[in-house]
């Protein structure tokens, strides 16, 4: 992304030390500008950034979910509650209080599908919900992923978990909202 838009200030956050500096060593040998910075998601975005000053966010975050079996995951591969979808879900909705009025969020993401309800996609419904946004394209990247987790601990009532790409941007309403919001606050 950097080397596309190499006008843009790019950020690299992670929660993982060893992940920043994996990302900064990719940076140099791609010859792209990157600040990587240690962050619980967005706790880390400079000031300057927020609110609305961000055009583009892009995320790939952990969705295995939470064992049952007081085993847990590392901090950095634990999705969450919800099947493993918390941290993906709360991207997108703290991510909208930073994006600008043209942004655009992409979210890389598995969804665990329940046996009882094998057509009901939870992450694609708490998307829909998402004050302010709306889905600009929602892509089944992969039907039947980590097939060995199901049946087991947090997905013994699972049939499946599917790897979907979201895109979302502002609805017109809030796109209004935030430009005046932006004006006031640059005073532009
Ligand atoms: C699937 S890996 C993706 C790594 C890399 N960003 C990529 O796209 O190839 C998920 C990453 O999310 C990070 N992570 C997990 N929880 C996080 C959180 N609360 N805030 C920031 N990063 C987190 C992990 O440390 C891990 O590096």
């Amino acid at each position: 992304m950097a080397r596309t838009y190499p006008g843009a200030k790019t950020l690299g956050l992670d929660l993982n030390p060893r992940a920043l500096s994996l990302g900064n060593v990719n940076a140099q040998l791609a010859g792209v500008k990157v600040s990587f910075a240690e962050s619980n998601l967005y706790a880390a975005v400079p000031g300057d950034m927020k609110p609305y000053g961000v055009d583009l966010i892009m995320s790939n975050p952990p969705y295995i979910a939470s064992s049952t079996d007081g085993e847990d995951l590392p901090i950095y591969a634990d999705g969450g509650a919800g099947f493993g979808l918390d941290l993906s879900i709360r991207i997108v909705e703290d991510g909208m209080a930073l994006l600008s009025s043209s942004g655009v969020i992409v979210v890389y993401t598995g969804v665990a599908i329940p046996t009882s309800n094998p057509g009901h996609d939870a992450f694609l419904e708490k998307l829909k919900q998402v004050e302010g946004a709306e889905i600009a394209e929602y892509t089944i990247l992969h039907p039947d992923m980590w097939s060995e987790e199901i049946g087991k601990g947090a997905y013994a009532d699972a049939c499946r978990i599917q790897v979907v790409g979201a895109v979302l941007r502002r609805n017109d309403k809030s796109i209004g909202e935030t430009k005046t919001a932006a004006r006031k606050i640059w005073a532009v």
